[in-house]
């Protein structure tokens, strides 16, 4: 701990002093007037880093006055905040603000804490630097707003496909059964009613298949992903070996849902990018995990993030962190490997 003189008189501090050196936030101590009389190893640490200019750490400067110096909005908060301390609120006092040092601003937070003394009162100041955890909720924020936003293109996918595809089959055969009561061809229109409902229906069975798999919740994940891959596979000609026990566990809902979502984009990614024939999908416990693997033999990611800029691996990466998987992705030349490892954690009997 670095002391102006004045702090001697706190002989019992001694104790203290070694404490504050052990904190990682920087730490000052200002006296009834606002004046500091010492700061610990990390505020020295910081001082020296960024090369402040100040003298001797800022030892002996009144930080009430170094505030109102400063012309900023929170600067002039943060000073009144410290006056009322020193004028006996009971405080503490916090303020969150960014200080600009170097290239990347720095966020601060500030928090200001009342201590008495044989009747003498200071304040401890510290300051943590609380840069990493703006940025990840900053980044958070950013990702929530993202996923809304793929809800809301996947809302208006299904309505598109509802309003174009099959709305207009059922439309067609209202004008058939229309034309039935006038033309009196009955047989060719009831084939052709018949048909354009066959339709239909398909295409409804198929997006609420897409929305909500039915098969995941019956039977548990490994048999859901084998007759998803299955069909995936009779649809789009890719051929799918499927490596998964029958008597494969079902594990709790949200690890089945998010594991099912990954396989399903996996999958999809092989078509539409990998130009690959054929794909492995696997799942398996290991230890405490399950695995899920996508393996296909194509042409693997792109070398650059910024080609990678679709919805689909940053939904994968999502649903896994929320349900405390994660997911690595590699290139296996040829093709590409998708890991999805989730807490292996079998259902409870019901
Ligand atoms: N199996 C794969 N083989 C080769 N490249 C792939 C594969 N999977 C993904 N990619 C690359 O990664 C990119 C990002 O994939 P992602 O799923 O995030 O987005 P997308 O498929 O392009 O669009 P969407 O948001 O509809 O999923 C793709 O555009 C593609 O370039
Ligand atoms: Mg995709």
């Amino acid at each position: 701990m670095h002391t102006a003189h004045e702090m001697s008189e706190w002989s019992a501090f001694s104790l203290h002093e070694s404490i504050l050196d052990a904190v990682a936030a920087n730490v000052a101590i200002l006296n009834d007037r606002g004046e500091i009389i010492a700061v610990n190893d990390a505020w020295v640490q910081f001082a020296e880093f960024h090369q402040l200019a100040v003298d001797n750490y800022g030892l002996s400067l009144n930080y009430v006055s170094f505030c109102e110096s400063l012309d900023a909005a929170d600067a002039v908060d943060a000073k009144q905040g410290l006056q009322d301390l020193l004028a006996g609120e009971p405080g503490p006092v916090r303020f969150e603000y960014q200080i600009f040092l170097g290239n990347d601003p720095l966020w601060t937070r500030m928090t200001a804490t009342r201590i008495f003394r044989d009747d003498r009162t200071a304040i401890l100041l510290t300051h943590e630097d609380i840069t990493l955890q703006r940025r990840t909720q900053a980044a958070l924020g950013r990702a929530t707003a993202a996923l809304l936003h793929a809800e809301d293109d996947e809302r208006r996918r299904i309505a598109r496909e509802l309003h174009d595809g099959t709305a207009q089959y059922l439309t067609g055969a209202k004008l058939m059964l229309g034309a039935m009561k006038t033309e009196g061809r009955a047989e060719k229109i009831r084939l052709e009613v018949e048909a354009l409902l066959a339709n239909a229906l398909d295409e409804i069975r198929s997006l609420s298949y897409v929305l909500h798999p039915p098969a995941l919740e019956e039977m548990g994940l490994g048999p859901a992903i084998r007759q998803m891959a299955e069909g995936f596979a009779r649809r789009t000609g890719l051929a799918v070996q499927i490596d998964i026990a029958d008597d494969f566990p079902k594990m709790t809902r949200p690890i089945e849902v998010a594991l099912y979502r990954v396989a399903q984009e996996a999958l999809a990614n092989v078509h539409r990018h990998a130009g690959s024939p054929r794909a492995t999908i696997g799942l398996r416990q290991a230890g405490e995990m399950v695995l899920l693997s996508i393996r296909d033999y194509g042409v693997g990611l792109p070398e650059s993030a910024q080609a990678i800029a679709g919805v689909g691996l940053a939904g994968m990466r999502l649903r896994l962190e929320f349900v405390n998987g994660h997911i690595s992705l590699t290139n296996v030349v040829p093709g590409l490997l998708v890991e999805a490892w989730a807490p292996f954690q079998p259902k409870p009997a019901a």
